[in-house]
């Protein structure tokens, strides 16, 4: 796993983490909506409860703001032998914040927290427009996305 630059650092997001601009990271991505603080506490209180479920890490930068978040979700199934799969989902870096490898060093902590937990695989859905930094993560184009909209 690539070292994040200087005076930034990796952990799991927490409640506190409102007022450090995590859905203002998310908004690189798509629409997040207007969320309450109580609302914010609530969700994260959900993940809490299902530790080994839910992983949603955040990159911060020198000055205590979110530069990057990204999650994993644990998945205990029936087949292979009641095996795990992983879902990478929600993955934004702030736009000044892009480029500096805090993407990649993101996926590699998540695929970790995959591996560590015993999932046979990881997977996510992306843009074709993200294919090449997804590769260069050290994921491989399998299968194609369906999904019915509402
Ligand atoms: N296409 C091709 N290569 C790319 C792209 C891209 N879109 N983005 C980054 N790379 C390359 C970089 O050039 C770098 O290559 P190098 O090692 O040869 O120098 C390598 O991938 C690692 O790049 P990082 O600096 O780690 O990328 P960054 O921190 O900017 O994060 C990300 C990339 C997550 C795509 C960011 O640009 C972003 O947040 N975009 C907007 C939101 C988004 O699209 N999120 C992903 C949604 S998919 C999902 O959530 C499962």
């Amino acid at each position: 796993i690539p070292a994040l630059p200087e005076g930034y650092q990796i952990r799991r997001i927490n409640a506190d983490d409102y007022e450090r601009g995590a859905l203002e990271t998310l908004k690189t991505l798509t629409t997040v909506g207007k969320i309450s603080k109580e609302e914010f506490t609530e969700l994260i209180n959900t993940w809490d409860k299902n530790p080994e479920i839910y992983h949603t890490l955040l990159v911060l930068n020198p000055s205590g703001k979110v530069a990057a978040i990204g999650s994993i979700i644990v998945e205990s199934k029936l087949i292979h032998k009641c095996g795990k799969v992983g879902h990478i989902e929600d993955i934004a870096v702030n736009r000044n914040e892009q480029g500096k490898k805090l993407g990649l060093t993101l996926i590699r902590r998540l695929i970790n927290i995959g591996a560590e937990a015993g999932c046979y695989k990881v997977i996510l859905d992306c843009d074709p427009a993200n294919e090449l930094f997804y590769v260069k993560c050290g994921l491989s184009r399998t299968g194609v996305e369906m999904q019915f909209r509402f």
